[in-house]
């Protein structure tokens, strides 16, 4: 067995060797020919490293392995990790995106086609997914999650587990999962990247936790801890988190892999030296530490001064070799990093085919008026916006093994799906920013976005000049891949000034202009709903970006996304969600007018700009009166909803139909609306289809005052719709 392997292997180990396993260095700069000369490649032969990330391709992976394999006393194999986070060389939308999707089944097999495209680049081992719940888009990774909804996330935590790491992680084209970043990390004071958290446990077990425990009861294998804190402790020293909530009561066996320096920054968090915080963090549950080499440096004087036991440092080795175990790396160490197989498997036309699909599903139709959308392959079209011809923006945020400039921009993109059946016309219109230093930053890796060196006003009268000649603008405007992502907070939720200006000069041509919206966050684009007639958030959309679009733009894809984050009307509003409170004093009007000692704004309505689960189609569905099987259920029942939806407009399309409860009264305040369900269903031109759900007890329970998950008897309302913003009509009662 894998545990009497663990042992032998265990009883061989030397003290260094076995705090070794337990350091993960960066390969930063080694690539091949430089590995065995490197500090990383002494370490690896005297057994002081247990995996190393950010390096990429078989043939690097391969040499690095071979020292481990040929010069390490005990042979033993590293874990070679990377954030694939969405896609490997094929490159899906950001997550975010993809989450817009509802669709569990195409988000599963992204997962797997970028698991069989790093195993086979040598990569065993992905930091993803990222599941962390977020209702601030001033956080830039707010695009790496799945947007703001507790259940919504579970599955898709769920979904991308089981991509990972497929039904046997043994395999050669699965690599472990590691859900990240325990806990709470979306939940950062005002937005700012490596914040501060601080909430109430009833508010983690409700509306964050539950994601990461989806991936755990998924079986994923790792866990990545955050950088913040929780109760004041970071959690990469947090007793509570790591071992009694994660593995004692949710009963996760794998590993927890710290982030980047987190260990070392538990010393700017005020917890003491890093000899002091690299035990703390070891006999919290970290078992493996990310570039800072604390436990490297640090645990042997620790253990020698009784600040950490023999069995404290044995129980993370063990926990180590034992995931090495189960990826097969003891049988084969070579298994992930098949270079023949990576020529044949990665980025293939198949795969990129299925990213041009999850692309174009991703995307969401904000706005449509008159119909503008979608356009006619003639006359002449005018594509102007500095995201219009821009290949390395296309991918997004962590899209490390992407080869930028392999993506195909919109301009690309739109010439192949149109051929010679209309004009297309191109200007830049304008850089991202007016200000250059703000565009520097917008990068990640050192890749700066290449800048037009025209001023701001050539540019727009290039624009202006082209637009002049067409039937329709299409403006492909909003952030760069690297405005929202790690350390990409903003406090400005708006679209840069510079591209507010271009937008208004093509409007006052009064030709229709379609605005094609990049981005990683939701934004605050109140003036641009108010004036532009159609508005299509394509977010990163991926490698296959401008086909994508196309395919949306011109119909060939009836678009059918879903938002799975609030957009704001300004950012005053942040933090803004649809399962809030009622609070005490809710206002009384249904237009949202102001009211005087009410929970409300003076200068803005409560509502949002566009809620969760809001997306438009090329057509219309209408929702029939929802069907209840019964009124009461008791705790063993099972009750059936239903609605007939059907598809009243002149195009085939998918429609996501979602489930919504509230439970009217409790012993602690309840959400106003809870998501509990959704179906996404393909409904041809006039057709009807009755959906169906079930709801038991499970659905209807909740973390009480004394973390209790229960279920209370009483009112709950009910509504199926096709997003969040509806009003309830139905209820039914849980009856004792
Ligand atoms: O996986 C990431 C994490 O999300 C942020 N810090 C660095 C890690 C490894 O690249």
């Amino acid at each position: 067995s894998i545990d009497a392997r663990v042992d032998s292997l265990m009883k061989l180990m030397t003290l260094d060797e076995k705090i070794g396993q337990l350091n993960l260095p960066s390969a930063g700069q080694i690539t091949t020919g430089q590995a065995t000369n490197s500090d990383i490649g002494s370490k690896i032969e005297k057994g002081l490293v247990g995996g190393l990330f950010n390096i990429k391709s078989a043939e690097s992976i391969n040499e690095i392995q071979k020292i481990a394999i040929e010069k390490s006393r005990l042979k033993i194999p590293l874990l070679f990790g990377m954030d694939v986070i969405h896609g490997y060389q094929t490159t899906f939308p950001i997550p975010l995106g993809l989450s817009s999707s509802w669709n569990m089944d195409l988000i599963e097999k992204t997962a797997r086609i970028a698991a069989q495209e790093a195993s086979a680049d040598g990569i065993n081992w992905t930091f993803s997914p990222m599941v962390d719940i977020s209702r601030d888009p001033r956080w830039g990774r707010v695009s790496e999650g799945s947007g703001e909804d507790v259940y919504l996330g579970g599955k898709i935590a769920e979904a991308m587990v089981k991509g990972y790491q497929g039904d046997d992680l043994s395999l050669n084209n699965t690599i472990m999962a590691c859900v990240k970043h325990f806990a709470l990390y979306g939940a950062s004071e005002a937005g700012r990247d490596y914040n501060t958290v601080d909430m109430s446990r009833i508010r983690m077990y409700n509306e964050y936790l539950p994601p990461y425990k989806a991936a755990v009861d998924a079986g994923v294998g790792s866990v990545m801890a955050s950088f913040n804190e929780i109760d004041g402790i970071p959690a990469t020293g947090n007793k509570w988190l790591l071992t009694d909530l994660l593995r004692k009561d949710w009963g996760f066996d794998g590993f927890v892999v710290t982030d980047y320096t987190g260990i070392n920054e538990m010393v700017a968090h005020g917890m003491g030296n890093l000899q002091e915080v690299s035990a703390m963090a070891l006999k919290a549950g970290s078992n493996m530490d990310m570039v800072g080499e604390g436990f490297l440096t640090t645990l042997k004087k620790s253990l020698e001064e009784g600040k950490v036991s023999m069995d404290d440092i044995d129980n993370a080795v063990r926990l180590i070799l034992t995931a090495k175990y189960k990826l097969g790396l003891f049988d084969n160490p070579y298994m992930y990093s098949d270079i023949n197989r990576a020529k044949k498997e990665v980025f293939t036309d198949k795969n990129r085919n299925f990213a041009r699909k999850a692309s174009a599903e991703s995307m969401v139709l904000l706005k449509n008026e008159n119909q503008v959308l979608p356009l006619k392959k003639s006359g002449t079209i005018a594509l102007v916006g500095p995201l219009a011809n821009t290949a390395v923006n296309m991918a997004g945020t962590w899209s490390v093994a992407t080869i930028q400039e392999k993506s195909i921009p919109l301009l690309e993109g739109l010439k192949t799906v149109v051929g010679n059946k209309a004009t297309i016309l191109y200007a830049k219109g304008s850089n991202l920013h007016h200000d250059l230093e703000m565009e520097k930053r917008v990068t990640m890796f050192g890749k700066e976005i290449p800048r037009d060196g025209r001023s701001d006003k050539e540019l727009l009268d290039e624009a202006i000049e082209i637009s002049s000649k067409a039937d329709v603008i299409v403006a492909a405007v909003g952030e760069g891949a690297e405005s929202s992502g790690e350390s990409s907070s903003v406090t400005n939720l708006q679209l840069p000034q510079v591209q507010k200006d271009l937008l208004k000069a093509l409007l006052k041509t009064g030709k229709p202009v379609v605005m094609v919206l990049f981005t990683g966050r939701p934004l605050a684009i109140v003036e641009e709903h108010k004036t532009v007639p159609a508005i299509l958030n394509v977010w990163f959309p991926g490698s296959e970006a401008g086909l994508a679009i196309s395919d949306v733009l011109f119909g060939a894809v009836n678009p059918s996304g879903k938002l799975t984050a609030t957009f704001p009307m300004n950012v005053g509003q942040v933090p803004i969600f649809y399962n809030h409170k009622n609070t005490g004093r809710p206002i009384g009007n249904k237009e949202g007018k102001f009211e005087k000692f009410r929970s409300n704004y003076l200068d803005v309505k409560n509502e949002p700009l566009y809620p969760f689960g809001y997306g438009l189609s090329y057509t219309t569905f209408e929702y029939g009166d929802l069907q209840l099987s019964t009124k009461e259920i008791s705790f063993s029942d099972i009750l059936n909803a239903s609605v007939t939806v059907t598809n009243t407009g002149n195009y085939d399309g998918e429609e996501v139909v979602q489930l919504y409860i509230r439970d009217k009264v409790g012993s602690v305040t309840r959400p106003v609306k809870e998501l509990k369900g959704f179906k996404k269903i393909a409904l041809k031109k006039g057709e009807s289809k009755t959906v169906n759900f079930t709801i038991s007890v499970e659905d209807l329970k909740f973390y009480n005052s004394n973390l209790e998950f229960i279920a209370e008897p009483g009112e709950f309302e009910i509504g199926i719709a096709s997003s969040s913003d509806f009003e309830f009509k139905h209820s039914f009662i849980l009856k004792k």
